[in-house]
């Protein structure tokens, strides 16, 4: 049977989504995927083609793919194009970083090259605050702003690690390096974590396996040309479309 979901009212518009509420499903939302791109606390702003429909259909691919890999996750089903069900949870404020290549603000951190292969995938913890610039805190910083518990974080790091090690070589089959990713995780209703967002070219730094060329939102911020080419070159090695 196939479930009516009626839209409500839009309850957030973020830089890349919009939330909407749903008639007689109070547990769950609707995630609408925006072809707007944002980058450096949206200093930078424009459109990237067919982003919106590319990223729900990669984030329903992802998503499923890690359920049944027994990862616990907000999808539940794509209902159009652009647009998915999703489990409303209650957001954690903590973006959790994992990098496996040294790339991006680890290069100011670290006296790592670009490229560098790390040792160990590297976790990073930040505040998910627009006002403050979504600053790298500790565990410490966590606890004292009571953001999370101890057994939060402890959980929040082990997921983030089981989905590197599962996406890892999941993209690289498909001929693409996974150097680091961002992830947002929330509480179901029965306090539970789960991972929510997106996994995309928006939240994943992914470069060719052989060449090292960057298919993903860098090109955007740093303005090296074929932006909608490499959304569709991500799109395609991994849908087949
Ligand atoms: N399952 C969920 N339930 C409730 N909120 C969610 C869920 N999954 C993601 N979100 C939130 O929905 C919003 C998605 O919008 P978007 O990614 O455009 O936000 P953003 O501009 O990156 O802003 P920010 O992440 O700083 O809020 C984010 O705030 C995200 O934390
Ligand atoms: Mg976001």
């Amino acid at each position: 049977m196939t479930e009516n979901y009626k839209k409500i009212k839009q309850i957030y518009e973020g830089k890349a989504k919009k939330l909407y509420t749903l008639k007689g499903h109070k547990d769950l939302l609707l995630q609408e995927f925006k072809d707007d791109a944002t980058a450096f606390n949206a200093l930078k702003k424009g459109k990237i083609l067919n982003k919106g429909i590319i990223n729900c259909e990669l984030t329903t691919f992802l998503f499923t793919y890690l359920r049944k890999k027994g990862v616990r996750n907000h999808f539940v089903k794509q209902v159009s194009a652009n647009e998915m069900i999703i489990d409303r949870l209650k957001i954690v404020p903590i973006e959790v970083v994992v990098r496996n290549i040294a790339a991006g603000s680890l290069l100011k951190k670290t006296n790592f090259k670009e490229g560098h292969q790390l040792a160990k995938p590297i976790v990073e913890f930040y505040y998910k605050d627009d006002s403050l610039g979504d600053p790298m805190i500790s565990d410490s910083h966590a606890l004292a702003m009571k953001i999370a518990t101890e057994k939060d974080l402890k959980t929040l790091k082990q997921m983030a690690e089981n989905i590197n090690t599962i996406l890892k070589p999941f993209f690289l089959k498909r001929g693409l390096k996974l150097v680091d990713f961002k992830l947002e995780f929330g509480k179901d209703k029965t306090g539970r974590i789960m991972l929510g967002d997106e996994i995309t070219p928006d939240t994943c730094r992914l470069w060719d396996k052989k060449t090292n060329k960057k298919l993903d939102k860098d090109r955007f911020r740093f303005d090296l040309g074929g932006v909608n080419e490499a959304y569709a070159e991500v799109r395609k090695r991994i849908l087949g479309k």
